[in-house]
């Protein structure tokens, strides 16, 4: 979603801002602008020069004029209030042309606020909730910054995260409630951004602001206040690297993403499980008395929480609920003895934060399992599990999802009561995935044959049992989301309750055959959907022989436990869904109209 940049220092700010901007692009956006606080002769006024346009930054950067200035700050917009155009697209200027904005959120009572500012004589030029924001700091703005920033934005009811500057000035004030927003720490220059991607390049050392901070950001010193009161934030060091953020050889970063995934959980992995000794050691305790889980999640991360769902209940005989976080508004069930975990990769999708608020408020424990250390999620839940994937750029997740998968099943076979042969035997489960993914991986070129079979289809079925339903449903989620063909995921046993009405020659299955109970009723399945015309891929274990005379093509997969299966067929997908969307020529990276980090409602 939108994506903020802000510098101050020593040094031209454009293309500080622009490199900045793309750092952010993988956060899905449709137009983008910079504004630079110009250094002007000392016999005119200082101005503020902005340019601002529809489509990607690099589009923008040509056109753009050599503008000079050590204060600026940039966006990418992904729109939500007015259509996608330069108008639309921030920074936002007030009535004079000296004070810019430009924001990340909603605000939700923008048109009474317009509406009375219009009658003010405030004069709009864009159909955005932002530019509210700009025209409501010039009313309180007297020659101090900061206190017109704290009126206005003491009016204002919603998220946001917000840089301004005025014309002249040698500073940023930037502010946070509900969305995102750090200040990366140089030497005699700052950078404020959505995330530490946009400031890696020149800082490994970051502050993340808290909800009500308001920030005076110069190249020399950053001070930040709540509620009016002087507060200090701890100054962090990134866990990540430049190089990790880069596509480092590889055509997309999704195609990294997904050859990384070894590493990913073999990192998350560390720490938690000895090499030597079978045992786990997790920070996560669990308290008395706690008598069922309930996981909140969106996308990707959701799918996650339900294949979780199976394995805690399996190995913990642990009730659990998992709930689109979303829809967890609308949820009034007893939690009196819930412990409320929330999975979000980025840590700042806002359905996920305001479910864990929620669960809080009703005085549940809660939980975050994120990939992304200080983001909002770590500040909201009670505890945190960590997946160390690295960043992920990519806007379809995959290494977060299976680092996700390896948070769960650590945690349900840390509360479990096992048999130590059975327990013994899980972890071992475990210190291999990161070979067997390997295998999945090494056979990638099969993978993109069948992918290329798949391209010209308009419709797919992806079909599953038990653990690998939700499996099935990462995989058509994968398959739409970056080759924009319609993919449908249907529990086997579901398909003639609707679904085979649309079945014929022109809708392949894709179906997940582990060898555990699910085999043999999956076969069912399979000879019930063949009578109907459709080719059937099959995901198969090696070493099963018999799949091959029940379908048109087969995927295969190194035998693992069928517990762990989930990791393998889901690589496999991946895999599938890429160089599909490849054949096509599909944007893999920056799919139309989706977002990495959605942080609106
Ligand atoms: C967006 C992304 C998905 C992701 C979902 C949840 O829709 O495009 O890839 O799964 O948000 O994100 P989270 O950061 O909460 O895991």
């Amino acid at each position: 979603m939108c994506g903020i940049v802000g510098y101050a220092g020593y040094r031209d700010s454009q293309p500080i801002l622009l490199e900045s901007l793309k750092r952010l692009e993988y956060r899905g956006y449709d137009s983008c602008g910079v504004a630079i606080s110009v250094n002007s002769a000392l016999e005119t006024a200082p101005t503020i020069e902005v340019h601002k346009d529809v489509g990607r930054v690099v589009d923008m950067e040509k056109n753009l004029p050599c503008v000079h200035g050590r204060v600026g700050m940039g966006h990418t917009r992904w729109a939500t209030h007015g259509e996608v155009s330069p108008a639309n697209a921030h920074p936002h200027l007030d009535c004079s042309g000296r004070i810019a904005v430009v924001h990340n959120g909603v605000i939700e009572n923008f048109q009474s606020l317009r509406d009375e500012l219009s009658r003010e004589g405030h004069h709009f030029s864009s159909e955005t909730d932002t530019e509210v924001i700009a025209h409501l700091i010039e009313n309180y703005y007297s020659g101090d910054l900061e206190r017109a920033v704290a009126r206005a934005l003491a009016e204002l009811v919603g998220t946001y995260a917000v840089i301004v500057m005025v014309a002249g000035h040698e500073e940023l004030v930037v502010a946070r409630r509900e969305s995102p927003l750090i200040i990366g720490v140089g030497d005699k220059e700052n950078f404020v951004a959505s995330d530490v991607a946009a400031v890696l390049d020149y800082t490994g050392s970051v502050v993340y602001l808290e909800d009500g901070d308001i920030a005076v950001v110069s190249g020399e010193s950053i001070t930040i206040t709540n509620n009016g009161d002087r507060v200090q934030r701890e100054r962090q060091v990134i866990p990540w690297s430049v190089e990790e953020a880069q596509k480092g050889g590889y055509e997309h970063f999704m195609l990294k993403e997904i050859h990384e995934q070894p590493k990913a959980i073999e990192n998350t992995l560390k720490g938690h499980i000895s090499l030597i000794e079978p045992l786990i050691a997790l920070d996560v305790v669990k308290d008395e008395g706690l008598e069922d889980v309930l996981i909140v999640a969106c996308g990707t991360s959701w799918h996650a929480a339900l294949i979780g769902e199976y394995v805690i209940g399996k190995l913990c005989h642990l009730p659990v609920r998992v709930k689109v976080a979303s829809e967890f508004n609308h949820y009034d069930m007893a939690m009196d003895k819930t412990w409320v975990w929330g999975i979000s990769q980025s840590g700042e999708t806002l359905d996920t934060l305001q479910a864990i608020k929620k669960a809080r408020a009703l005085g549940c424990p809660t939980l975050a399992i994120t990939n992304v250390p200080g983001s909002s999620i770590t500040r909201i839940a009670e505890q945190v599990f960590y997946t160390r994937s690295g960043p992920e750029i990519g806007v379809a997740a995959t290494k977060t999802f299976m680092t996700q998968l390896v948070a769960l099943y650590l945690l349900a076979m840390s509360f479990a009561s096992l048999d130590m042969m059975v327990y013994e035997g899980l972890i071992e489960g475990l210190r291999l995935l990161p070979s067997k993914v390997q295998q999945v991986l090494d056979e990638v070129g099969k993978i993109a044959q069948h992918a290329r079979e798949l391209s010209p289809y308009a419709n797919v079925f992806f079909i599953g049992r038990g653990l690998n339903y939700p499996v099935a449903m990462e995989g058509a989620l994968k398959l739409k989301e970056i080759s924009y063909i319609h993919a449908e995921a249907y529990p086997a046993g579901e398909l003639k309750h609707g679904p085979f009405a649309l079945l014929g020659r022109t809708t392949p299955v894709v179906a997940i055959t582990t060898k555990d109970d699910t085999y043999e009723p999956m076969l069912t399945s399979i000879k019930e959907i063949k009578a109907r015309g459709p080719q059937v891929i099959a995901l198969a274990e090696e070493g099963d022989e018999d799949i091959e005379q029940f379908v048109d093509a087969v995927i295969r997969l190194p035998q693992v436990d069928p517990l762990f299966s989930p990791f393998l067929n889901s690589v496999a997908l991946q895999l599938l869904a890429y160089y599909t969307a490849k054949e096509r020529g599909c944007p893999i990276d920056l799919p139309a109209n989706l977002a990495k980090s959605v942080t609106v409602p």
